[in-house]
């Protein structure tokens, strides 16, 4: 359902508030073309009512000739603030960003980050916000799993559906998505609620099935029947299955890049506002898709980059893979039992 330009504001000052903007601040917008005009002057606003100082950074839309689709996460790598200076300086003066673009996985972001600018995400539509709208509680049940996740050195993930998938944690850090950039260098994105590490190299092992009805994102779909992919030594070596399969194996191969098979981000969502069947009510252009990557109990893996953590992947192919019952363990302790988060308790929705 449609929400007011004023109910917008005033999420966006709840969000901003929480993200520690005051009158002591100085926040940047970033847009761009394709960037919603509503969402952009919410932010505005919001940062405005705050008495934070204000301001606005625009750049041109960025076209990859070999990107396909509007989705902004099926083409990683090079934004349109790659290579312009000027526009980086600018950005890296301010306390905090709220980016209405999406400069998610291009080394630009890493290097703003690193001079202490806080970044937030918004580029999901109205409702979206407004369903998923963070509370600090959600911020506590996600650090809760993040102690858990941080500590761990192995990760197991089963499913009655044949995944059996392992992988060596430490190596990368722990990242969490609350929806708040409320510290010195943190990025989030509002809405999420989820959290994920990096296999360490070459250890992610086994089996993945995406069972029918689990999420291929960028394309926005759900699988109409179960995909095998066989990792070996940290890279899907085969995909097997019938037509989704065949599309999967299809599209990746299109990048001529073998990094692309490389096994990225793996993690589970704990956020209830978000949910398996929103993906179904929405278009493929509304937005990137955020209830499929945060919904309580999934098993979020996914392929390609690993540039925002420092690794050296530098890909534009990036799949997100939302699996449902899953069993997830980590050093043998169950923290997702058949796609319900059962650990810690602090963590459970
Ligand atoms: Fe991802």
């Amino acid at each position: 359902m449609p929400v007011s330009d004023t109910e917008l504001t005033l999420m966006f000052e709840h969000v901003l508030r929480n993200s520690k903007v005051d009158e002591t601040q100085t926040v940047a917008v970033l847009r761009s073309h394709y960037s919603n005009d509503r969402i952009a002057r919410a932010a505005m606003e919001a940062a405005i009512r705050l008495k934070a100082k204000v301001y606005g950074v625009e750049l041109p839309s960025f076209n990859h000739p070999k990107a396909m689709g509007n989705d902004m996460t099926a083409y990683c790598g090079d934004t349109a603030l790659t290579g312009n200076t000027a526009a980086q300086r600018a950005l890296e003066c301010a306390d905090l960003i709220v980016d209405t673009m999406l400069l998610l996985h291009s080394p630009e972001q890493e290097q703003i980050l690193k001079t202490g600018t806080r970044i937030l995400l918004a580029v999901e539509p109205p409702e979206m916000l407004a369903r998923m709208l963070p509370t600090q509680e959600d911020k506590i049940r996600v650090q809760a799993a993040e102690k858990v996740l941080k500590a761990a050195s192995s990760m197991h993930v089963t499913s009655k559906a044949g995944t059996d998938f392992r992988a060596r944690l430490g190596q990368y850090p722990t990242v969490t998505e609350y929806g708040f950039a409320d510290e010195p260098g943190r990025w989030d994105h509002w809405p999420s609620g989820f959290l994920f590490s990096w296999p360490n190299e070459g250890t992610a092992e086994g089996t993945l099935v995406i069972d029918t009805g689990d999420i291929l994102l960028p394309f926005k779909s759900y699988a109409r029947e179960p995909i095998t992919l066989e990792v070996r030594e940290g890279f899907v070596r085969k995909i097997s299955g019938g037509f989704d399969a065949e599309y999967l194996r299809d599209y990746m191969n299109y990048f001529n890049d073998p990094e692309v098979f490389g096994i990225s981000h793996i993690g589970w969502g704990l956020q209830p506002r978000a949910q398996w069947t929103a993906m179904g009510l929405h278009d493929r252009n509304d937005g990137m898709c955020m209830d499929a990557r945060a919904f309580a109990g999934n098993f979020l893996f996914s392929t390609g980059p690993n540039t925002e953590v420092g690794g050296s992947r530098k890909t534009p192919c990036h799949m997100d893979i939302p699996l449902r019952a899953c069993d997830v363990m980590l050093d043998g302790q169950a923290v997702v039992r058949g796609g319900k988060v059962v650990a810690p308790a602090a963590s459970i929705p």
